[in-house]
């Protein structure tokens, strides 16, 4: 595995250790070895991001590599996003004992995510999203301090990840290639606040054991082929800001009460599934919302006439509905509307509507 050059630095070194400890390399020159590896396998470097990876200085003063205070110093942070690296992720940075942030994001590194950084115990963040990395996402199981992975915008391939860590955040793996189901495991892992798998091809339902995911803040499922009745389990994340549902094939009706208990969301899309029945009216509970976009369902009966209390919205898409508006009572929502002072999309093109439109459109922002 070992270049020759390599080989021949690391004889002293071994003798000196083994000299002194009667183990192989010391810790810090394994850390030494595995910054010389990563490099190797980064062929293409046109910023030349890894020009001070050389051997006139000790690797803690290298370009992107942050190491721990003490002595011997050992590497605790890469950090080398944005650098138009092209090249593959070294296993040996399953050798860094200490790295606890690997920030490796937007180059273009290929490959796959070596399995030896589910031995790096201290890992907390891991940022490896939009490169151009394949193949199955390895185990994390062992990555007891994993906080943060961001894995997304790759072309993964194989299962949703399901050997993870219980301490995770976050999980971002959204825009890959993967497939199957979503593990009802994961449930587990409650201290998640933050769950992306959007542009996959996942199948099947959301677990009804998602349930004991109490912490969750952001939940984005959108553009894949999820199916089933509104998961039941989104009505327990009692602190859910984002909402994100579209482009999957969710049947059944919206929870009636949806707004009142997830009354923090800001943000609720769902278009194009196949929901029917009523907007919830408990919707204008939930007063910080600023985008909802149900449009390409069929939802049917009246826009809430109470729509105009949620004074921060943004956005309004109800296009491509069964929405009804026929009396002129049916049309109060549209004076409403008016208070939304911070609207600048709203549309309800390819529903029900009929009858005279009422003046107050003129108050609307475009
Ligand atoms: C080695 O790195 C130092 C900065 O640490 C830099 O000044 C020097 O030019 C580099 N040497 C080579 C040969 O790239
Ligand atoms: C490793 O640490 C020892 C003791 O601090 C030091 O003498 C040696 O130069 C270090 N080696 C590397 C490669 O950092
Ligand atoms: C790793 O990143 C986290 C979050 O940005 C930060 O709090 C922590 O200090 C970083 N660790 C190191 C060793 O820099
Ligand atoms: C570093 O990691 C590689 C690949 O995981 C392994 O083959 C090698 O023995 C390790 N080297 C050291 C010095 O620990
Ligand atoms: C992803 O990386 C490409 C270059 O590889 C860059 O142009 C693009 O802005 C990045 N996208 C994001 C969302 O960071
Ligand atoms: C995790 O650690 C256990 C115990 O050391 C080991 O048996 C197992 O193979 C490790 N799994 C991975 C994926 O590294
Ligand atoms: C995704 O994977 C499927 C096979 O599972 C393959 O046919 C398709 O080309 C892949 N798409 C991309 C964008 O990689
Ligand atoms: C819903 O969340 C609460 C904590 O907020 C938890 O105690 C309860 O078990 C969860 N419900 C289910 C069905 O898991
Ligand atoms: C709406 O309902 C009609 C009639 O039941 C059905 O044919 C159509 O596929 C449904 N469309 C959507 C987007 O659910
Ligand atoms: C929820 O909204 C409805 C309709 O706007 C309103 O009658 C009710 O008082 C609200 N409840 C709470 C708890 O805000
Ligand atoms: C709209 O604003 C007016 C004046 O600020 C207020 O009286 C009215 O109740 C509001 N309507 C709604 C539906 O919130």
């Amino acid at each position: 595995m070992m270049a020759g050059a390599v080989g021949q630095f690391l004889l002293p070194f071994m003798a000196c250790s083994i000299l002194h400890t009667g183990s192989s390399a010391s810790g810090n020159e394994t850390d030494w070895l595995s910054l010389l590896d990563f490099k190797k396998a980064i062929p293409l470097d046109p910023q030349q991001a890894l020009a001070s990876w050389n051997d006139s200085t000790h690797f803690s003063s290298w370009e992107g590599v942050l190491c721990t205070a003490n002595n011997p110093r050992r590497v605790a942070y890469i950090r080398l996003e944005r650098r138009g690296l092209v090249g593959q992720i070294s296993p040996s940075l399953g050798n860094l004992t200490f790295l606890q942030n690997l920030s490796l994001a937007t180059n273009q590194f290929t490959g796959e995510i070596p399995a030896s950084l589910g031995h790096l115990q201290y890992l907390q963040y891991l940022y490896l999203s939009n490169n151009t990395l394949q193949g199955q996402i390895p185990s994390f199981a062992n990555c007891s301090s994993l906080r943060v992975p961001w894995l997304h915008r790759n072309g993964h391939v194989g299962q949703f990840p399901a050997e993870l860590s219980s301490g995770l955040s976050q999980l971002q793996i959204s825009l890959n290639n993967l497939s199957g189901t979503i593990p009802a495991s994961l449930s587990h892992i409650t201290t998640l606040a933050v769950i992306s798998c959007a542009y996959n091809n996942f199948v099947g339902n959301v677990p009804d054991e998602f349930a004991k995911l109490s912490n969750m803040q952001q939940l984005y499922l959108g553009a894949n082929q999820l199916s089933g009745r509104f998961p039941g389990a989104i009505m327990n994340f009692s602190a859910l800001t984002d909402l994100s549902l579209g482009l999957n094939k969710f049947n059944g009706e919206v929870p009636p009460d949806l707004g009142r208990v997830l009354h923090n969301l800001l943000l609720f899309e769902l278009p194009d599934n196949f929901f029917h029945g009523p907007i919830p009216p408990s919707l204008t509970n939930a007063s910080n919302l600023y985008y909802i976009e149900i449009s390409r369902n069929n939802f049917t009966g009246l826009v809430p006439s109470t729509i105009g209390k949620l004074n921060k919205l943004e956005m309004l898409n109800l296009e491509y509905n069964q929405l009804q508006a026929e009396r002129k009572q049916d049309w109060e929502f549209l004076g409403s509307l008016a208070n939304c002072t911070m609207l600048i999309g709203f549309s309800m093109t390819g529903n029900r509507l009929g009858g005279k439109v009422p003046a107050p459109l003129g108050n609307l922002t475009n």
